[in-house]
This record gives C-alpha cells, sequence and structure tokens, in this order.
C-alpha cells in the first residue's frame, strides 16, 4: 500500500478533490494507494474537518509553537514519518521549507502552484497575471525542490484571463483546474515511485 500525506494550510479545497479523486476513479485501488494523513500548521484549516468526516488521520504541528524553521520542519518531518509516505503532497501548505526538510522527500514530494510556472512564483500570482497583462493564466504542477515554487514540472493547465477578470475571478477559474490537475498528476506518477 502506498501511503500519500497530504500537507495543508487552509481550505484544503485540493486536498479534498485528490480524495474524491481517488474514490471515484478508483485508482487509489487500482494503485493501491491511499490517502493516510492530512497534516496542518494551523489548528483551524477548513480542510481538517473534511478529512476527520472522511476518517482520515489528522494532525496539526503549530510552526508558530517552534523557534525556527528547522526545528519546525523536524517536528513536521517526524509527523510526516508516522505514516511511511511514498508521496507528499503540498495542497495549500504555506510554509517556505528548509532544504533537509525537502531532501528528505526528494522525488516523492510535489506542489500545485496556481500559475504557469516558471512565471510568477511566490504569492498574488493572479493579480500579478492580470498587471502583467497576461491573455493566459494557469496552474502547474511539480516536484518540490529547495526553491520556492521550482523543480520539475509534471503537469500543467492553462486558462484565458478574460478583460473583465478580478483576482478573485481569474483565481475561480484556476482553482478549478487545480482540482482537475492534481488527482491526475498524482495518478500518474504513484506507479513510477
Ligand atoms: C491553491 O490555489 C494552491 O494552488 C495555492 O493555494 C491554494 C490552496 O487552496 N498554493 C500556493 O499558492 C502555493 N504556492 P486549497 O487549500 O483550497 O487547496
Amino acid at each position: 500500500m502506498k501511503n500519500i500525506v497530504i500537507l495543508i494550510s487552509g481550505g484544503g479545497s485540493n486536498m479534498a478533490a485528490i480524495v474524491h479523486a481517488a474514490a471515484r476513479e478508483g485508482w487509489a485501488k487500482r494503485l493501491d494507494a491511499r490517502v493516510s494523513a492530512v497534516i496542518s500548521n494551523k489548528a483551524d484549516a477548513k480542510g481538517l474537518v473534511f478529512a476527520r468526516d472522511q476518517g482520515i488521520a489528522t494532525a496539526v504541528v503549530d510552526h508558530k509553537a517552534f523557534a525556527s524553521r528547522e526545528a519546525f520542519d523536524a517536528e513536521l518531518a517526524q509527523v510526516v514519518d508516522r505514516y511511511q509516505p511514498a508521496l507528499v503532497v503540498l495542497a495549500g501548505f504555506m510554509r517556505i521549507l528548509t532544504p533537509d526538510f525537502v531532501g528528505r522527500y526528494a522525488g516523492r514530494m510535489l506542489n500545485i502552484h496556481p500559475s504557469l510556472l516558471p512565471a510568477f512564483p511566490g504569492l498574488h500570482t493572479h493579480q500579478r497575471a492580470i498587471d502583467a497583462g497576461c491573455k493566459v493564466a494557469g496552474v502547474t504542477v511539480h516536484q518540490v525542490t529547495a526553491e520556492l515554487d521550482h523543480g520539475p514540472i509534471l503537469a500543467q493547465a492553462v486558462v484565458p484571463v478574460l478583460t473583465d477578470d478580478t483576482a478573485d475571478t481569474l483565481q475561480a477559474r484556476v482553482l478549478t483546474q487545480e482540482h482537475r490537475l492534481y488527482p491526475q498528476a498524482i495518478a500518474q506518477l504513484l506507479p513510477k515511485i
């Protein structure tokens, strides 16, 4: 059984999309994989409620309780490793990870970022795409490396930027694609790890 551990910080809609897709499309069974745990750095992350309702183990490692990034990441790794993950999935996990943490899961940690990387790493991607006059925007699923929002690209999806778009309307259009793309990319990667 390949364990998938998902890290979130907030709403967890991508995590929920992965959990639903794994069941609905049957790849969890076919690939002998399951979402074993959902871990958040925030106790009030809404996604934790969904995960608990699905009977998935949850844990909170509050970054504010640690004096340094290294100390937080060390504890986070301990909690992640309890579930012996084949794959660690960052799904709206809004913490910068140390090179040690990234190295520990090299080749088996994914991130989703709401832009067409390498354009617009970091925050406020949708507003930045609008401000730059982009005609298209999108989403990227990539392997995680030590550099924020970099690493080998596994999948991308493109959406149009409409003339009357706000950051909110563009975000909603991109998010719909995120929910389709992330489960697909995970299902494609799982047989290779
Ligand atoms: C998603 O749009 C995801 O791409 C983004 O945070 C949102 C989380 O939503 N991630 C990043 O910006 C990472 N750099 P969710 O909690 O509903 O899945």
